[in-house]
Parts: structure tokens; C-alpha cells; sequence
């Protein structure tokens, strides 16, 4: 592991005999130590090597390590401090604990009691910081598209609505229920060059099928008791735009016949009116039915099933793109508390990573909401998720979290790796490229790309500046 991958631990404390001790056992655990005797040395050393952890005395020689501690949190609100305290003075340890510190720790102290103390503050910053980074993926990944998903399933869905925006070709969205096909139908609409005029969405399973004439088509003054003025349906009030055809399985053969009329002709005639009115419509239709096996037992129109059918978009389960969740986790948790930063344990993530979701997205965005109400509004841990939805967990308390930490982190760095590789290949191998489109600097793509042992492939990578510009002259 290179050292900037490593805990930067900081120990401060006038006595030189304390630094030493902390620092071996800090090297003991893996980390990068670094001392200062004072509060003033202490905060250059967090100007120009931000720490981690740090660790430091109660009393300072000119600042107490209070005013350090506040200091430390303005500066790095992300790294953890734990006071060292001598006899007598618990009280006001507890009162720093108030403004941020993580912990305090009594001098003298055994040596274990420390290593502990150091390890759990360890475990809190990768989380931390584990979550800032799905945070901040999820955050550009919204800007291209509000809908989650780095997994290659969902890669497939996010190119097909690149392609289909701008076209006025008929799309059938397809894909168990909760799985985001209403999300799409909107993508495409809203991403592309209809974007200005209407989306109506018509629920095609919700109404029966006279009234759903009338809705669809619209009708005349007089036509049916009730129907006191003439009415616009809803594909007028899509014309020019898109109209969605949601759950269009449910639809009864009888206006199965109807819509297909009005596709073919790209009229509608209202009920109870001779005339016919112009449409020019973008059809996306959307089921969570087999509507071929549904044609061939002759409950759906064929000729329908291929004038909607054009173009398949299949949104794959959730279960077969587990990748995807931890982004969506942090995607919804912004979305039901914005700008909270809530934290996901290791233990819960990986629950969460292990269930099956029969009811897809829906049902995680349930699971979350629940979770974001019952739970203490700073973190969530297995106990705030649905019983069906907890993983068995270890016996003891500390195997639990233990076996649940190096778990999950291993999933979200195996995450990451694939997303970078993904990206790699999407930019052809083109480093400035595939930083932006991560949203990271180029430092720490480049950090990234040697901790993951990643070598892009393909001529791109390594092009100069001369190159770059002649390939896009070029128009490559
Ligand atoms: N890839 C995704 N990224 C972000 N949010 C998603 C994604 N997929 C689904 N969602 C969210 O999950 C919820 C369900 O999605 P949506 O209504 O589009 O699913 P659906 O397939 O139409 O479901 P149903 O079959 O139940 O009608 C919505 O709140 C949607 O915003
Ligand atoms: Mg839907």
C-alpha cells in the first residue's frame, strides 16, 4: 500500500515520551505518524500534511488542546481527534467530546487501550470517507442523468437513452416492477429534443375501458351523460411531445385495437364526434409483463406488440446489478434528507448488498425512507432496516463489526475498481478524460489507478498535450 493510501496519524503532546509510544503503536496498526510538541507546530502540520487521526494532549503548552481540537474540526472536518487526559481533568474531556472530539483516553494508558482507541477512530474515517466518496459519485453522476447506475447492466440502459433521446421511434420499456422504467420513459423524453413540449403518462391498467377512450381520445359535448363540455384527451395533450403507455399489458383488447388505429393513422376521433384531429405523438410504452409470451396466448395484439415494440430498453433487476446499490443507498438518502451526510454502517451496507429485492429500487427507496425515519438521523445500522432485509449477524458485538467492515470494504473498493475500469474504457483509455468523467482530479485518478493496479490500455493514455489537440482537430 503506498503511503498516501495509508491512516495519517498526529500526535501531539509536549512530552516527548508520549509521542514516541503513540507513534510506535500507530506504526504497529499501519499508519503514517507524525508528531508536534505544541499546538502552534500542530496546526502547520495540518496545512501541510493533513491528518487523519489525531491525538493530543489535554494541556498544551500555550493553547489547550481544545482550542486545537476546534481548530482541527474547521479545518478538517473529517478527521477524528481523541484527548489525552491527565488525572482530574475527565470533565472537561467530556465537554470536548461535546465539540467533536471522538474520544478521550486517560493518562498513563496501556498500550492495548490505545491501539483499540486508535483502531475504532481508524474504522470511522474510512467509513466516513467511504461514504463522502459514494456521495460525491452519486452528485456527478446526477448531474448526466438522475438515474443511478455504474453497473454494466444500467451502463446499457443510460447508452440506449443517449441514443433514442433525439429519435421519434417507438420505445417499449421492459423490466419487473420497481425497477425505474418510468424514470427512463421521462429520461428520454426529457433529455432529448422534445424535451419543451408534453410528457403525459397514461396509466393503461388504471381505468375501465370505456372511460379510458374518453381519456385517451377525448370526446364531444353530449356524448355520455356527464360529458357537459367537449374534452381534449390525452394525446392531444401530447401532441408534439411524448405520450408514456405505463403497464400497457393491462390494456383490454378492445382499446388494444383502438391504439393501434391511432398510431397507425396519427388521428384520434374523440367520442361522440365524427371528426378526426391530428396527432403527432412519441409513444413509449412500458410493462412488466412478458408481452411476447402475452401475444402468443392471444391476449395482446401482435401487430400492436411490434408497432410499440421498435426498440426494447430491459431494465435489469436489481439483484443482478448488487454494484449499483450502495450508489442508490446514498442517492435516495439524499433525497429524503438533503445535505444530511447520513453514514451507512459497513454492517448495514452489506445487508443491503445481500438481499434480493424482489421489489427492486422501489422497495430499497422504501427500505430507506423506513430506515430514515426510525433511525437517530446520523447513521444507519442493521437494526433501522426491515427484519426480512437483516443478514444474520455474528454473536459477539466486536466479530460483528469486524467481519462486517472488511466485507463491505472490500465490495465498495471491488466498486470502484470496476467503475474506474468502466470508465477507462468508455474514454479509451484517455486519462484526462476518464478523470472528468469520474468527477476526480487527476491526482487521485492517478493514486486510484496504482492502488488498484490499473494499466490503460490503448494509445490514448499517454498522448502529449501536442497529440491531444492534433486528435481533436482531427475530430477524433
Ligand atoms: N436507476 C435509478 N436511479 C435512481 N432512482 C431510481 C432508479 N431506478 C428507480 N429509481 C427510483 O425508484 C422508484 C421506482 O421507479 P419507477 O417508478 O420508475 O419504477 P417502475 O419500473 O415504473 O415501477 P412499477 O413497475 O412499480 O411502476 C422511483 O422513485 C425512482 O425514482
Ligand atoms: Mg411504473
Amino acid at each position: 500500500m503506498t503511503d498516501d493510501l495509508k491512516i495519517k496519524l498526529l500526535v501531539v503532546d509536549d512530552e516527548q515520551s508520549i509521542r514516541r509510544l503513540c507513534m510506535t503503536i500507530g506504526t504497529s496498526l499501519g499508519f503514517v505518524c507524525d508528531e508536534a510538541e505544541s499546538a502552534e507546530s500542530a496546526v502547520t502540520r495540518i496545512e501541510t500534511a493533513p491528518p487523519d487521526v489525531v491525538l493530543t494532549d489535554f494541556k498544551l503548552p500555550n493553547q489547550s488542546g481544545v482550542e486545537l481540537l476546534k481548530a482541527i474540526k474547521g479545518a478538517l472536518p473529517r478527521t477524528e481527534v481523541a484527548i489525552m487526559t491527565g488525572h482530574g481533568s475527565i470533565e472537561s474531556a467530556v465537554d470536548a467530546m461535546k465539540l467533536g472530539a471522538y474520544d478521550y483516553i486517560e493518562k498513563p494508558f496501556r498500550v492495548e487501550k490505545m491501539r483499540l482507541l486508535l483502531q475504532r477512530m481508524a474504522e470511522k474515517v474510512k467509513l466516513v470517507n467511504e461514504n463522502a466518496f459514494l456521495r460525491d459519485k452519486v452528485n456527478t453522476d446526477e448531474n448526466l442523468d438522475g438515474i443511478i447506475g455504474s453497473s454494466a447492466g444500467m451502463q446499457d440502459v443510460l447508452r440506449m437513452i443517449s441514443r433514442l433521446k433525439d429519435t421519434r421511434t417507438p420505445v417499449l420499456i421492459s423490466g419487473e416492477s420497481g425497477t425505474g422504467k418510468e424514470l427512463v420513459a421521462r429520461a428520454i423524453h426529457f433529455r432529448g429534443a422534445l424535451a419543451k413540449s408534453n410528457f403525459v403518462a397514461v396509466d393503461c391498467g388504471a381505468l375501465v375501458p370505456t372511460l379510458m377512450e374518453s381519456e385517451m381520445f377525448g370526446y364531444e359535448k353530449g356524448a355520455f351523460t356527464g360529458a357537459t363540455k367537449t374534452k381534449a384527451g390525452l394525446f392531444q395533450a401530447a401532441n408534439g411531445g411524448t405520450i408514456f403507455l405505463d403497464e400497457i399489458g393491462e390494456l383490454p383488447l378492445e382499446m388494444q385495437a383502438k391504439l393501434l388505429r391511432v398510431l397507425q393513422e396519427k388521428e384520434v376521433r374523440p367520442v361522440g364526434s365524427n371528426e378526426k384531429i391530428d396527432v403527432d405523438v412519441r409513444v413509449v410504452a412500458a410493462t412488466n409483463r412478458d408481452l411476447e409470451a402475452a401475444y402468443r396466448a392471444g391476449t395482446f395484439r401482435k401487430d400492436l406488440y411490434f408497432r410499440l415494440n421498435v426498440v426494447t430498453v430491459h431494465l435489469p433487476p436489481l439483484r443482478e446489478r448488487r454494484s449499483d446499490i450502495p450508489m442508490l443507498v446514498h442517492h435516495l438518502l439524499n433525497r429524503y434528507t438533503p445535505g444530511m451526510h447520513l453514514q451507512v454502517t459497513a454492517a448495514a451496507m452489506k445487508s443491503l448488498l445481500q438481499y434480493d429485492w424482489p421489489g427492486n429500487v422501489r422497495e430499497l427507496e422504501n427500505c430507506i425512507a423506513r430506515a430514515v425515519t426510525l433511525g437517530d438521523h446520523k447513521t444507519i445500522d442493521v437494526h433501522d432496516l426491515p427484519p426480512s432485509i437483516r443478514t444474520e449477524q455474528p454473536v459477539t458485538q466486536e466479530m460483528n463489526s469486524q467481519d462486517a467492515t472488511s466485507l463491505s470494504t472490500t465490495a465498495l473498493a471491488e466498486m470502484e475498481r470496476m467503475t474506474i475500469l468502466r470508465v477507462f474504457e468508455q474514454a479509451h483509455g484517455d486519462k484526462a478524460l476518464a478523470g472528468k468523467m469520474l468527477g476526480i482530479s487527476r491526482a487521485t485518478l492517478y493514486r486510484k489507478l496504482k492502488r488498484y493496479n490499473i494499466t490503460p490500455r490503448g494509445g490514448a493514455a499517454e498522448k502529449t498535450e501536442a497529440e491531444e489537440a492534433e486528435a481533436h482537430a482531427a475530430g477524433h
